[in-house]
């Protein structure tokens, strides 16, 4: 879910509208504002933010203090009832609410024995009526109130209250989902949101809140206090963030931009860091941890959706380069079974948004247990990264699309600088076959921009596949991973059922589904694997199969057998990878588009998944 507040002396409400709208990509079911002018006014409507703003068009919104709220459902299906703010039972204090109160089945039950009604499903009634309820029992002030209702709450929240009675004041806390708060350029406004971009554009002076942490927030006054009433001194950074980097730019859609930045992120990942002409790579967070990574037992990756796709190719090139043996888990699984994880072992914990909140709680698990935890994380300050003993970030920039693209690429060269790094290092990798990937690696921004020459060519592919009922992706090898993450992003954006598979695993099973109506994706550029992936496609066919061939410039073989091929230039197979993908992520955006479906936010799907 997205949260956005605003106190001070402006216009509430518009300030709160553009916010949801940038944040919208966090979840988009339901969506509502609560304004305190005279009175508390809430509105709130299933749909996106545009069908809220619909709605209140003639209203009078007038109000210099309010909270906003875009949802993705966990408690209760999306509709207007079960949408943020909710309001208490006395209709004078309102909250929203991002994360999961785990139990609010017994609170509920505690406030209904009192005579407590609920309107709605959600957990976050419950959690604003027992605040209510002690509020009323002991007499107390809102933050107080607040201060004794976190302390019997299981799970993760961060929440906002505007109170009636207080029409100065905003409260807000967080344990596990993320909060930042920007100050006014003048000292007399506060912006609450759940990531900076509703922020940026009035003010690049912000406090990200901690755990467990309560704010009191005033027009011209910020107090940050621990639950047990002490005051913390806000740590006040500045933003490295321009407003151009999260809008569109003259493209149809975010997703369609964050394509074609990447020769620039990829680019931007690699500088500072890889140098082939001197041979040196140098990444602080590797450097000051090289003995532990080096004397690793174990690499343990731990991600979730694209973000463990990247992990599951880092395993091939950590073998390959570092000979450290690695395993990839998904963070909910790794989280609920009974792990081994030895001190020493290594975790490298890989996350776009850094709060997904299975990862986010794997890796604090597996800290307890002794490993060093090693994030790769994309947003600057988030969760995740502050968890994280060592660390890289992928500086892809805010990625706005829900399906991940330059997040993704950027992984992989961050993933591949470490195994770079380590097997050197480690005395795995030999010093030619270290230079010839460092300058492989460093050429991946040049080529990039041909592989998405291929935009065109894809987009026709899309119009002729668009109405297939399914899809199989097939790769080998370093390929395989993308095979994966292609078939996710077809799922993602097109809504057509997609399955990734190793393409010789096919034979035991998916080949069952092939016949004359199937488009079969290969992942079939130049490698080790060459001739096997040919004689993979040659299956397909025999069997009538439709096969689309991502093939390396040039590559006649494949070319004669495939019903349409998708040229990407040449590059060693350990880094081909950053650029087979590009014509994945191009097809599903492509077919998407022709379907008329919303590509930047695929329906049920939220880009941070702050839940578990
Ligand atoms: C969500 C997003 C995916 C993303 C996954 C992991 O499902 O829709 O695009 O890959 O979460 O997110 P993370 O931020 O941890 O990389």
């Amino acid at each position: 879910c997205g949260i956005v507040a605003y106190i001070g002396n402006k216009q509430a409400y518009p300030i709160i509208l553009k916010g949801l709208k940038r944040l919208e990509y966090r979840g988009y079911d339901s969506a509502g504002v609560a304004l305190l002018n005279s009175g508390l006014n809430v509105y709130k409507k299933k749909g996106k933010v545009a069908d809220l703003e619909e709605t209140l068009v003639g209203k009078d919104l007038h109000a210099n203090i309010g909270i906003g709220h875009t949802r993705w459902a966990t408690h209760g299906e999306p509709c207007d009832r079960n949408a943020h703010p909710h309001v208490s039972e006395n209709g004078k204090l309102a909250m929203i609410h991002n994360g999961i109160i785990e139990n609010y089945n017994q609170l509920k039950g505690e406030l209904q024995k009192k005579g407590y009604t609920f309107t709605s499903d959600t957990d976050t009634e419950v959690l604003l009526k027992f605040i209510e309820d002690i509020q009323q029992n002991n007499n107390c002030s809102l933050e107080e109130a607040v201060r004794i209702a976190l302390k019997r709450v299981v799970g993760a929240y961060v929440i906002i209250l505007i109170d009636q009675d207080n029409p100065d004041t905003l409260i807000a806390a967080r344990k596990g989902s993320p909060l930042v708060i920007g100050i006014g350029k003048n000292r007399d406004e506060h912006f609450l949101a759940s990531d900076a971009s509703p922020i940026i554009e009035y003010t690049k002076t912000v406090v990200y809140v901690n755990d467990y942490e309560l704010a009191i927030i005033k027009p011209d006054e910020l107090i940050l206090k621990n639950l047990g009433n002490e005051k913390i001194t806000p740590f006040v950074q500045q933003l490295d963030l321009e407003l151009a980097a999260i809008e569109k730019g003259g493209y149809d859609h975010f997703m369609l931009k964050e394509i074609f930045e990447q020769p620039s992120t990829v680019f931007d990942c690699l500088r500072g860091r890889v140098d082939a002409a001197n041979g040196t790579i140098t990444m602080a967070g590797v450097e000051a941890n090289i003995d532990i990574l080096k004397n690793a037992p174990r690499i343990l990756i731990i991600a979730c959706g694209t973000s463990w796709h990247a992990g599951l190719l880092a395993e091939y090139i950590f073998e390959e380069l570092c000979r450290t043996p690695v395993e990839v888990e998904y963070a909910s699984e790794f989280r609920y079974r009974n792990p081994i994880v030895n001190k020493g072992d290594v975790i490298i914990a890989v996350s776009q948004s850094g709060e997904t909140a299975d990862t986010l709680v794997a890796i604090e698990k597996a800290k307890e247990q002794g490993a060093l935890i090693f994030g790769i994380v994309n947003v600057v300050g988030s969760s995740i990264a502050r968890v994280s003993q060592a660390g890289a970030y992928t500086h892809a920039g805010p990625e706005i699309g829900v399906a991940s693209t330059k997040a993704f690429t950027a992984q992989l060269a961050v993933l591949t600088i470490i195994a770079l790094k380590l097997g050197y290092e480690k005395g795995t990798l030999d010093n030619k076959r270290f230079l010839h990937l460092m300058n492989e690696l460093q050429d991946i921004p040049e080529k990039i921009p041909a592989a998405l020459n291929q935009a065109e060519h894809v987009k026709q592919l899309a119009y002729k596949y668009k109405d297939a009922r399914d899809f199989l992706y097939l790769g080998r090898g370093y390929n395989f991973p993308i095979a994966l993450e292609g078939a996710l992003k077809l799922k993602e954006i097109s809504y057509i059922h997609a399955e990734g598979y190793p393409a010789a695993e096919m034979k035991h099973g998916p080949i069952a589904l092939v016949d004359e109506n199937l488009p079969v994706v290969f992942i079939a550029t130049k490698d080790s694997y060459h001739e096997k992936i040919i004689s993979n496609i040659q299956e397909i066919k025999a069997r009538k199969g439709k096969v689309i061939a991502v093939i390396t410039e040039g590559d006649d073989v494949i070319a004669k057998m495939a019903d349409d091929v998708i040229e990407v230039p040449a590059a060693d197979e350990l880094v081909a990878p950053m650029l087979s993908v590009i014509p994945m992520q191009l097809l599903a955006y492509y077919i998407g588009v022709a379907k008329g479906l919303d590509v930047d936010k695929p329906r049920n799907l939220a880009k941070s998944v702050t839940v578990e």
